[in-house]
């Protein structure tokens, strides 16, 4: 028996022998389509060769391209399980010529290949043409010896190919294997042809047309060739086998789930055992590519295709998860020819045993609610789509999992009341939200989400992808196009651009297609939390709703926005592990030039503790530890230690981000973020606290930099050092030394100025100032003192000098600075029974046209504005003396 993978290995190696390149198989996540969902047949990767977008350094090729056939135009889900041949994952054997061979070529390869390499018998071949192709009939005739009759010509779409709705298609012509006349069913364009006896094994697509979404078919730069052979229906010829899953690879999975549950793979039994090998494979495929379960998008196609898998394994009467357990078993099987499937073994495993360990928690329950809801029903009657919502929304389960439960039962769903339930509770959504405020803006993004769903991010993976424009807003209203000048708001059903959330800055790139359109994003908005607005502008060309377009993100910027971002989750642990587990983050902004971290804690950090936290931050980036990246459901993840910010909604499947640390079981931080991040920490390169202050009580806000922008700081900081040790004629080494010399240079000549300005005041003369005499009032003896340029602090040194030369009486002195004037008095001790120095200042001051004035009974001091009314002061103080 010839195994499925020697005949993948003959195909390549017989065209390759025939000059055709080997390329690998693309990812199943098609990066060159925004049309598909998943690659969907050999020549997606090849695309934009056939219409001439792209050129590759060959002119044919070969290859075993890994497809997908689940959601979108060809989906085939719903069926697989039930039939020999419906599979979601397959592999598609193909040839393809880039404008050089064309028909004849191509039928003579095929017909080598399968009669004389493989040795299948030519009379169990028939073909098909299109019905207008005489060439194709011709070279058939010709090459093969075909007689007429096995030469069939088809009028309908099955002899015209096309990859979607748009993108390269052409007649083609098919190669039928005839299993038997003990299987029912007659040849292509029979009566019977819907029987199973003849079966299509190969495509032969002659490309001719490129398929505009307007329905026009330009013609193809050049014609060229594109097939494609299921390898699984080739096994089975080739094996005797007229089913699929009687081939080598199915029979060993099927083997191991039939070991595991001790099941045989017989009556009702063997289509769960089907649909659990296909759904494995696809399942380990696509987690292998980078999808990952979720409620959207390409991650909930995958849920369906899982969840309907462990419906299965339940049915099998498996009491602990199971399909984890079958990877291994498809590695054997699989994983030399595809060895991306080997490396991501433990997360397809991780993944499987994780979305079944949740899944069998409802699962019970709602088969439970099913079981009921069916009781009352007739046979072959409709359940209410509103029982399939409510299994959906409380349960999770997938609409075609209800579907497929109940089919053996012979019930259908309601379709219809399903999509109303689900329609209800969106209103119901649209009516309690409270978004910006603003209703007329929040109504444009619902419609636009409603019909046309969320944005799907494939950011994480890659920073540039393919979108379909789904809409256009200009000025808050929806538009069918926009051109060179105008600044627009784009929505595609896909992007590469981070849509600013959790703290995180919006993308800024370019949007650019085929057709001439150049236009720059300058951010980007995420309204709804589920669509991704590029804010544009259109340099050239147009934009229209409906076009493919490339989207490509500013990857420089976004480089600095992920070493920002990885940099506050270091430095929340950072602050954790220095401060105390109370600091918690209480907000951020992660910008391409900087980042704020604002978190709880009752007093500022010392020079010490900052120096502590930038240390450690740094020293995590020298280990350069890798990141990782994985999706949880939120309470594992808080149980496993995650740190979750207090307040934010989290979706039933969580993002857990876990960076440095010696090992996995010590991660130096793990959080849930949504965010862009970098893939190991040596490419924050470096980290740099700028400010540390007070945001409200209890609240502090660090800002910092990384990377080139904390290199910039330092030499900015270097700079003015360097420019302050040049002023000061010293070294930048030895500025401390100056600057504190510097400073007690500066109090000396302080404390000189102060004493040379007393001298002088006192000195009369030149500086107009009148010196001390004493008179005698009563019997009170007297000392009026007027000075100039005095500062009034030294005041008080005059009063206690005449004081002193007095013994006995009063003094007073006004001091006019700037032409203000300043008053003191002072009574020597043994008056003040009589006389009070508050009292005396305060006439004092009232003659300065000043209020108040006050200190002690001995000594007391005040000002007024009137400069010029020192000598009246004076005489208010003799008059309040002699009173
Ligand atoms: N692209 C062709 C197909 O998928 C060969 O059938």
């Amino acid at each position: 028996m010839t195994s499925t993978n020697d005949i993948r290995r003959s195909f390549l190696d017989y065209f390759a022998k025939n000059g055709h390149q080997p390329v690998p198989s693309a990812p199943l996540v098609p990066n060159n389509d925004p049309t598909l969902m998943f690659v969907n047949a050999g020549m997606v990767p090849f695309k934009n060769v056939f219409t001439g977008l792209e050129t590759r350094p060959y002119k044919t090729a070969t290859s075993s391209q890994k497809c997908v056939r689940a959601g979108g135009k060809h989906n085939d889900l719903d069926n697989v399980g039930y039939t020999a041949r419906h599979h979601t994952f397959f592999e598609m054997l193909g040839n393809f010529s880039f404008g050089d061979y064309f028909k004849e070529q191509a039928i003579h390869h095929a017909w080598t290949l399968i009669t004389r390499e493989w040795g299948i018998d030519p009379d169990r071949l028939t073909v098909t043409v299109y019905h207008t192709d005489d060439e194709a009939f011709g070279h058939w005739k010709k090459i093969a010896g075909l007689p007429d009759e096995r030469i069939i010509r088809i009028a309908t779409s099955d002899n015209f190919w096309s990859m979607g709705d748009t993108g390269p298609c052409g007649p083609c012509s098919e190669i039928f294997f005839d299993h038997g006349d003990h299987i029912y069913g007659g040849p292509p364009g029979s009566p019977d042809e819907d029987g199973d006896r003849f079966v299509e094994i190969w495509n032969l697509v002659f490309m001719q047309f490129d398929q505009q979404a307007d329905g026009e078919r330009l013609p193809l730069p050049r014609p060229s060739i594109d097939t494609g052979m299921g390898l699984e229906r080739v096994a089975a010829v080739m094996q005797g086998v007229h089913d699929n899953y009687d081939t080598d690879t199915f029979k060993a999975l099927i083997a191991q789930s039939v070991a595991l549950t001790r099941r045989p793979a017989e009556g009702e039994d063997r289509a769960s055992h089907r649909v659990i090998a296909d759904h494995l494979r696809s399942s380990g495929f696509l987690i292998a590519d980078g999808v990952l379960p979720a409620n959207e998008g390409r991650g909930y196609v995958l849920r369906r295709i899982m969840r309907r898998a462990m419906r299965h394994v339940h049915l099998l009467g498996a009491a602990d998860p199971l399909m984890h357990r079958l990877v291994g078993g498809l590695i054997s099987e699989m994983g030399a020819a595809y060895p991306e499937l080997v490396r991501a073994q433990p997360l397809i495993e991780d993944t499987l045993l994780r979305e079944e360990t949740r899944f069998r928690q409802t699962l019970e329950k709602g088969l439970r609610l099913l079981d009921e809801a069916t009781a009352t029903l007739p046979a072959g009657a409709t359940l209410p789509g509103e029982t399939a919502f409510r299994l959906y929304d409380t349960y999770g389960f997938p609409y075609d999992l209800t579907e497929d439960a109940l089919r053996t039962q012979g019930f259908t769903v309601d379709r219809a009341g399903f999509d109303a339930a689900m329609g209800a509770q969106k209103a119901a959504a649209r009516a309690a939200w409270k978004g910006s405020g603003d209703k007329a803006s929040d109504d444009v993004w619902f419609d636009i989400a409603e019909v046309e769903g969320p944005t799907e991010f494939i950011g994480y993976t890659g920073d540039e992808g393919e979108g379909r424009v789904v809409a256009l807003v200009k000025d808050g209203a929806r538009v069918d196009e926009a051109r060179a000048g105008e600044s627009v708001i784009v929505v595609t059903n896909q992007s590469p651009f981070y849509g600013e959330s959790g703290g995180q800055v919006g993308d800024a790139g370019v949007i650019s297609s085929g057709e001439g359109l150049a236009a720059h994003v300058t951010d980007t908005a995420k309204p709804l939390g589920r669509l991704h607005a590029h804010h544009t502008t259109i340099d050239e060309g147009r934009i229209a709703v409906g076009d493919t377009v490339h989207l490509a993100v500013d990857s420089a910027r976004r480089d600095r926005v992920r070493a920002n971002h990885s940099a506050t989750h270091l430095l929340h642990a950072a602050l954790r592990k220095a401060l105390g587990p109370h600091v918690t983050q209480k907000g951020s902004l992660v910008a391409e030039d900087r980042f704020r971290f604002d978190f709880s804690h009752p007093e500022s950090l010392t020079p010490a503790q900052i120096a502590e936290v930038e240390a450690d931050v740094n020293a995590q980036i020298r280990r350069n530890a890798a990141v990782t990246t994985r999706l949880m459901a939120p309470d594992d993840a808080i149980a496993a230690g995650a740190m979750a910010l207090f307040g934010e909604k989290y979706g039933d499947e969580v993002r857990v981000l876990s960076m440095g640390g010696a090992d996995s079981d010590s991660f130096y931080s793990v959080e849930l973020c949504g965010g862009t991040h970098v893939h190991a920490l040596g490419d924050i390169a470096l980290f740099k606290i700028i400010s540390e202050s007070a945001v409200s009580n209890g609240v502090r806000r660090i800002e910092a930099l990384t990377g080139e922008a904390a290199r910039l700081w330092l030499i900015d900081r270097e700079a003015k050092l360097r420019d302050v040790a040049g002023a000061l004629r010293t070294t930048p080494d030895d500025v401390p030394a100056r600057v504190a010399a510097l400073i007690e240079q500066g109090r000396r000549l302080e404390r000189e100025l102060a004493d040379a300005k007393k001298a002088l005041a006192l000195g009369g003369g030149a500086s107009g100032g009148a010196g001390p005499a004493t008179e005698v009032i009563g019997d009170v003896a007297f000392s009026g003192q007027l000075v100039n340029g005095l500062d009034p602090k030294e005041l008080r040194g005059l009063i206690d000098e005449a004081k002193a030369r007095l013994k006995s009486g009063v003094a007073a002195v006004v001091a006019v600075n700037d032409g203000r004037a300043s008053i003191a008095v002072g009574v020597t001790d043994d008056l003040l029974d009589r006389l009070s120095a508050v009292t005396l200042v305060q006439s004092g001051v009232a003659a300065l046209g000043g209020k108040g004035g006050g200190g002690r009974p001995d000594m007391a001091q005040g000002g007024g504005p009137d400069g010029l009314a020192g000598p009246a002061a004076l005489d208010a103080v003799r008059a309040g003396i002699a009173a």
